[in-house]
Order: C-alpha cells, then sequence, then structure tokens
C-alpha cells in the first residue's frame, strides 16, 4: 500500500484531511481525552454485524438461536449490546455463564461448551436449566446424568462430535480433527448411543461441531454441515432418538488484512441450509432447530486499539517503533502470528514509503505487533491504530510485565463512554495475601 485507501472490513473507518476517523470521532483526539494504549470500541458495528447475521440466518431458517460467543470478547458493554438486540450466549465456564445470566440472556438460549467441564460447573448449568449442554465425552454425560439425578431433573444435551474436517486456519485454532482434543468421533457416538439413551436424566436433543475460527471459505461449513445432518438424520430413524437441534458452532472468520478473502453470513447461511435440507428431505426427518456461535465475526471489526510511538530507532538495518501497546493488551500477533493493518492516526495523505518493525515495551521477543509493515515517516509521540482487535483481544489481555489491562471506550452515534477504566495496581494486586 502506497498510501491509504480504504478497504477494510469495517467501512466506518474513514480519512478525512489525512486523519483518521472512526465514524464521526477523530481517532486522535480521542487518544490525547482517554490516553494510550486505548481500545475504542464501534457499539454500532457490533449492531450492524449481529442484524448481518440474525437477517441471514432468519432468510432460511424457521427456528434458530444466535449463540454468540462469550470467549470472543465478553465486556459487560458488549454482551449486554448482543443481548438487547435478542442473542443468546455461547459460554464456556461458570463465570460465563453468570455474566451471560446477568447480561440478561434467557437461560433457554445459553449453550454450554467446553472440553473438560467440572462437576461444580455442570451443577450450575443444569440447575440454571441452560438451553443445552455439549458434552465433549460419554464420561462427560455419564457426570452430568447423575448430577440431573440428584438435582431431580432431566439435562437438555448435545453431543460435541469430531467430524474430522480439516478447516484451513492457524493451527492454534482449528479443533476439527481427530488429533485435537475435541468432541466424539462419529463412530463412538454411534456406539454410545444405546448407553445414551438408557440414561434417565439426560435427554439428547442435539449434535454439535465446531471446526475452528477464522475459516475463510465455504467448503469446510458445507462439508460439516452435510456431514452432521446425516449424522442427525441417522440418529433418529437408527436410534430412534428424538433429536431437534444441530448446533454448527462458529468460526467464520472476517478479512484482516486488504485482499483476504471473506464469506458472508448470507453465503454461510444459504450453503448449510442447502446442505441440511436435501439431507433431511431425502431421509424424511423434520428439519432441525439451528444454533450457531459466532463470536469473531460479530465483534472483531469493532475495535481499535489505540498505542502511541515512544521511540523510534534503527538496529541493525531495522527501523522500529517502540509502542505503549503490548502482548498483554492484545496477544493474537504474539500467541497466532495474526496480520493486522496498523495505520497511523495522521499523515495518510503521504505516501507509506518506510518500512518499520513495530513492537511494544514488554521483555519478550514475541512482542512485536508487525514486521517490514509499510507506514510513512513516523516520529515518537505520533499515534498508531491497530485494526480489528475486537475479537480475541481484551478478552485475552493480562496484567504480563505487571501492566494494567487497558481502557476501554465504547462510541455510539455522537457519544461516548468509558466502558472499563484502566487498571490501578490495587486493582491487580486486590486478591492477593501476603502471609506475615
Ligand atoms: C466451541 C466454540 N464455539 C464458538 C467459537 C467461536 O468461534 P469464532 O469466534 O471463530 O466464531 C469457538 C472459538 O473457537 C469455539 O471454540
Amino acid at each position: 500500500m502506497s498510501h491509504f485507501c480504504n478497504k477494510f472490513s469495517n467501512l466506518n473507518i474513514k480519512v478525512k484531511a489525512g486523519k483518521l476517523f472512526l465514524r464521526s470521532f477523530s481517532l486522535e483526539e480521542l487518544a490525547e481525552k482517554f490516553g494510550t494504549p486505548l481500545y475504542v470500541v464501534d457499539a454500532e458495528r457490533i449492531e450492524e454485524r449481529y442484524i448481518e447475521v440474525y437477517k441471514a440466518l432468519s432468510k432460511y431458517f424457521a427456528e434458530f438461536n444466535v449463540a454468540y460467543s462469550y470467549k470472543a470478547n465478553h465486556s459487560l458493554s458488549v454482551v449486554k449490546l448482543l443481548t438487547n438486540l435478542g442473542a443468546g450466549a455461547t459460554i464456556v465456564s461458570s463465570l460465563g455463564l453468570e455474566l451471560a445470566l446477568v447480561s440478561g440472556v434467557s437461560p433457554s438460549k445459553i449453550v454450554f461448551d467446553g472440553p473438560s467441564k467440572s462437576s461444580e460447573e455442570l451443577t450450575q448449568a443444569i440447575n440454571t436449566g441452560v438451553g443445552i449442554i455439549n458434552a465433549e465425552s460419554f464420561e462427560e454425560l455419564l457426570l452430568i446424568n447423575s448430577i440431573a439425578q440428584n438435582l431431580n431433573c432431566v439435562a437438555n444435551v448435545g453431543v460435541r462430535v469430531n467430524l474430522n474436517i480439516r478447516a484451513n486456519t492457524h493451527k492454534k485454532i482449528s479443533t476439527g480433527l481427530l488429533s485435537h482434543k475435541f468432541g466424539v468421533s462419529s463412530n463412538d457416538l454411534i456406539r454410545f448411543l444405546p448407553k445414551i439413551k438408557k440414561l434417565k436424566n439426560v435427554s439428547l436433543i442435539g449434535l454439535h461441531s465446531h471446526i475452528g475460527s477464522q475459516i475463510l471459505s465455504l467448503e469446510p461449513f458445507a462439508e460439516q454441515a452435510k456431514i452432521l445432518a446425516k449424522l442427525y438424520s441417522r440418529v433418529i430413524k437408527e436410534f430412534k432418538v428424538p433429536l431437534s437441534t444441530v448446533d454448527l458452532g462458529g468460526g467464520l472468520g472476517i478479512s484482516y488484512k486488504v485482499g483476504d478473502s471473506n464469506i458472508s453470513y448470507e453465503d454461510y447461511a444459504s450453503v448449510v441450509f442447502s446442505e441440511i435440507k436435501s439431507i433431511v428431505s431425502k431421509e424424511g426427518v423434520n428439519f432441525p432447530k439451528i444454533i450457531v456461535e459466532p463470536g469473531r465475526y460479530i465483534v472483531a471489526d469493532s475495535s481499535i486499539l489505540l498505542t502511541k510511538i515512544n521511540y523510534v530507532k534503527k538496529l541493525g538495518n531495522k527501523k522500529w517503533l517502540l509502542v505503549d501497546a503490548g502482548m498483554n493488551d492484545f496477544i493474537r500477533v504474539a500467541l497466532y502470528d495474526a496480520y493486522h493493518e496498523i495505520l497511523p492516526t495522521r499523515k495518510l495523505n503521504r505516501k507509506f514509503l518506510e518500512k518499520y518493525n513495530v513492537g511494544g515495551p514488554i521483555c519478550e521477543s514475541s512482542d512485536v505487533f508487525a514486521l517490514n509493515r509499510k507506514l510513512p515517516v513516523m516520529k515518537s509521540g505520533e499515534l498508531l491504530a491497530i485494526l480489528d482487535v475486537g475479537a480475541y483481544g481484551l478478552s485475552m489481555a493480562s496484567n504480563y510485565n505487571v501492566r494494567p489491562i487497558p481502557r476501554v471506550i465504547m462510541v455510539w452515534k455522537d457519544k461516548v463512554k468509558i466502558v472499563r477504566e484502566k487498571e490501578s495496581l490495587d486493582d491487580i494486586i486486590k486478591k492477593e495475601k501476603v502471609p506475615d
């Protein structure tokens, strides 16, 4: 890119007179007012994305639950916004369940996933009456059954099936192969079914699959829908288990890099619908209620991380911009080798002719946000915007290097609000006790 061109995922990022804006907000002014590092969340963008997902599904499916995946971003302001729009919740922990309830999600719209749920977590989920608990082993089903028996109730469960589907994504966020730890194989599901049917306090209502995250092609999703629909029909017909639900997990990626391919929920819903439809019609079973668990797609491009350049230096033959945000604030580049666009908040009408590495303040070589990135000539004190940090950003932030989780602001129409304060030392140590 020799100069700025807006082909980014969030088209509300704009340039006026060489300066970067999010909708009507100058990002430079927001950084001046609220300090850096600073997460800026565009609430309207989250709303736009949720509505896009909802509309796409409603075009094809009579009954569905958009169970937003809390792991992508569990900020209270974000989950409340989504709850108010009608979203359900996919949670993977006890506090995630409490957060969904606090944010007002009705228990019937809560999906409880995870490969190693504790008995306390399962007890809480059964007591709450969540819509579905997706079990990942026969042993987990036995535990759910015994907990439900003690509570004198019947728990609605799904089984997460490992369909052995390869999704072309980073190895650390790929989950659909038999070499991963997730789910039970289709063969084992069939083998266990007679035993599952005998469990009196478990009602098997659905099948679940999640093949990975940041997937940018429809083929793996089509394959997933097809195999799951076949299995769903077989379980109903051959084993007389009255399944009602198919949970397709999350995983649709976004375009982080200009030129990345992209799939929309419209394309996804259409493909998945036709795969399922053709199989259930052929097999003569009811069309299932659909659950989807999107995280990244809904929140990723809503947020920007603003960071100040502390120093510009040359080392060897590389030029470094050393910024005030670190991998504790945003770990995706260090952990997943993720690519994120980085823009200056001004000088966008200049040519991007310099090549810089961008690194943070943390004493670790992986604390780097970009290598050989083309930017205009930059000076210390100037600001950079790291784009598309709304998913797996703040939710993975930590206090590593005794650094506070940063301040977060949310913009909505012409309003801006602090939705999370920058942490103090007190926040960091308040749960600790020093022995005498
Ligand atoms: C079981 C499950 N569901 C849903 C998601 C959300 O995925 P994504 O953010 O890619 O939509 C994940 C994340 O990997 C997951 O593990």
